[in-house]
């Protein structure tokens, strides 16, 4: 199908080769892989809406700084809103053969108003209209992002208020270290995403600045008003230096690399969910309608989607991977390789936006199972660093001489197959005499959260406030 379509496009091309836009300076036929490779159109038609919102700009700050006269400018713009109307409509035809979105628009302008369209790139290049396009591309991507960060906390903020109280088993090295509560452990994810919403607000501040205006690379003889354009697209400023305008692409790397962070996070909140819905496990229930079965074993209810979200993270970050080294070899300004930013950023921003929005189905269905939790989370001696703490509280002994105690009233327990809350006050007193009854105010789960004082920690009454200070807080954030 590939091959049929291709020898299609290329004898087309070849018939209105000499009707091509930048045709003047041309007169062979160009190659079939020039042709192939150099087509942007695929994939760049959905910067559709950008490209004429910035075209419209440009064509009204060349009327008011009278570079084209205001009727021109009016015709341009009219001409443009209908463009417009054909995308949102699904009917505006897409012509393979002009290599990218900017010549299919200005070709299609021509059709709609005549000569006049070839006035509406005077002062512009497509090097600096790329740019501006990808920028309010981007701009509005991190903003998406940005809201859905906050619709993921808001959800995890009201679970870890509703089980704030559930006893759970932490870990360190994946082996149960000590009780924690179940709400503190979703806050944790509240603090990493806040951190995430911040990265993305603060690249948006980099990337909201306007490259319109620079042209080819050095700028233009027409006395355009760049500052005009600037604030119309609602950029903070023109870009300062022409040549940087149209060459740099770290407005692309760094909301990719705060992507690739947010994507870890998200993939390893993923990763839990597969392991609490594991039978070893067996925390949380795993909801049917996002569930899979398998094809062969009818007992099986696969966590995919939360696999899915931990798969795409390796996308996002291979997408940062792979604007970085297109971007390392490049000199100054515009070169081709700079159209491979495109669908490598569409993939990783679709992946974003899609796994967050997994990620907020699941945590709206979560139901932990609260008998399980609190009997995992009395396993392996985990309060024993709590006993330790008694120790040193109360018969003044140093943590490391408590620490050494424990260890050996724990491997007494192994040996004796028991819970350290199963002990006999006498077996205590033969570690040390001075143990007194006051020892099993700690020994169990919910005594040991309950006791946590410090600032930041596990116990009920904390994350019941932290929680509470989350919700009031991403209240008043807008959707
Ligand atoms: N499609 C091109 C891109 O994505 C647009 C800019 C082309 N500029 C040029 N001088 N050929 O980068």
């Amino acid at each position: 199908y590939r091959e049929v379509f291709f020898k299609l496009k290329v004898n087309m091309a070849r018939k209105i080769q000499k009707n091509k836009m930048w045709g003047g300076r041309f007169n062979t036929d160009q190659d079939k892989i020039m042709l192939e490779m150099n087509s942007s159109i695929e994939f760049d038609s959905r910067l559709y809406l950008e490209d004429i919102i910035a075209s419209i700009a440009h064509a009204k700050m060349l009327g008011k700084k009278k570079i084209i006269s205001s009727v021109e400018s009016q015709k341009i713009i009219s001409g443009l809103k209908k463009i417009k109307i054909e995308f949102e409509k699904g009917i505006f035809n897409l012509d393979p053969l002009l290599e990218d979105i900017h010549m299919n628009i200005e070709a299609n302008l021509q059709k709609k108003i005549g000569n006049v369209a070839k006035k509406l790139h005077t002062g512009r290049s497509r090097n600096d209209q790329v740019a501006t396009d990808m920028r309010l591309y981007m701009r509005k991507q991190c903003q998406e992002i940005i809201k859905k960060i906050t619709m993921i906390q808001k959800e995890l903020s009201k679970k870890a208020n509703k089980y704030y109280d559930f006893i759970m088993p932490g870990f360190t090295h994946m082996q149960i270290a000590q009780p924690v509560t179940f709400g503190h452990h979703l806050l944790a994810y509240v603090e990493m995403l806040e951190r995430d919403k911040n990265r993305f607000h603060d690249a948006l501040k980099r990337i909201n600045q306007s490259p319109l205006g620079a042209a080819a690379l050095a700028g233009t003889t027409f006395p355009i008003d760049r500052e005009m354009t600037s604030k119309a697209l609602g950029f903070t400023n023109p870009m300062a230096n022409s040549i940087d305008a149209v060459s740099s692409r770290d407005f692309i790397i760094e909301p990719l690399a705060a992507a690739s962070i947010l994507a870890s996070h998200l993939s390893r909140f993923s990763e839990e969910i597969i392991l609490w819905v594991s039978e070893g496990f067996d925390f949380i229930e795993l909801p049917d309608s996002l569930a899979t079965g398998s094809s062969i074993m009818p007992q099986k209810k696969n966590p995919d989607i939360a696999e899915l979200v931990r798969g795409k993270n390796g996308r996002v970050i291979g997408a940062l991977m792979s604007i970085l080294v297109v971007m390392k070899g490049l000199p100054l300004a515009y070169s081709k390789d700079l159209q491979e930013d495109k669908e490598l950023t569409f993939d990783a921003i679709d992946n974003i936006l899609n796994s967050l929005e997994a990620i907020n189905a699941i945590i709206k269905k979560l139901k932990p199972k609260k008998e399980n939790l609190s009997s995992a989370a009395q396993k392996s001696y985990s309060t024993a660093t709590d006993l330790a703490d008694w120790l040193v509280s109360n018969l003044n002994i140093p943590f490391r001489e408590a620490h050494k105690i424990t260890g050996n009233i724990v491997r007494y327990c192994e040996k004796k197959k028991i819970k350290l809350s199963e002990l006999t006050i006498k077996e205590l007193k033969s570690f040390n005499k001075k143990i007194n009854d006051d020892i099993f105010n700690v020994l169990d789960a919910e005594q040991s959260v309950n006791q946590k004082k410090s600032f930041g920690s596990t116990s009920p009454l904390m994350v019941k406030k932290s929680a509470a200070k989350w919700i009031k807080k991403l209240q008043n954030e807008k959707k």
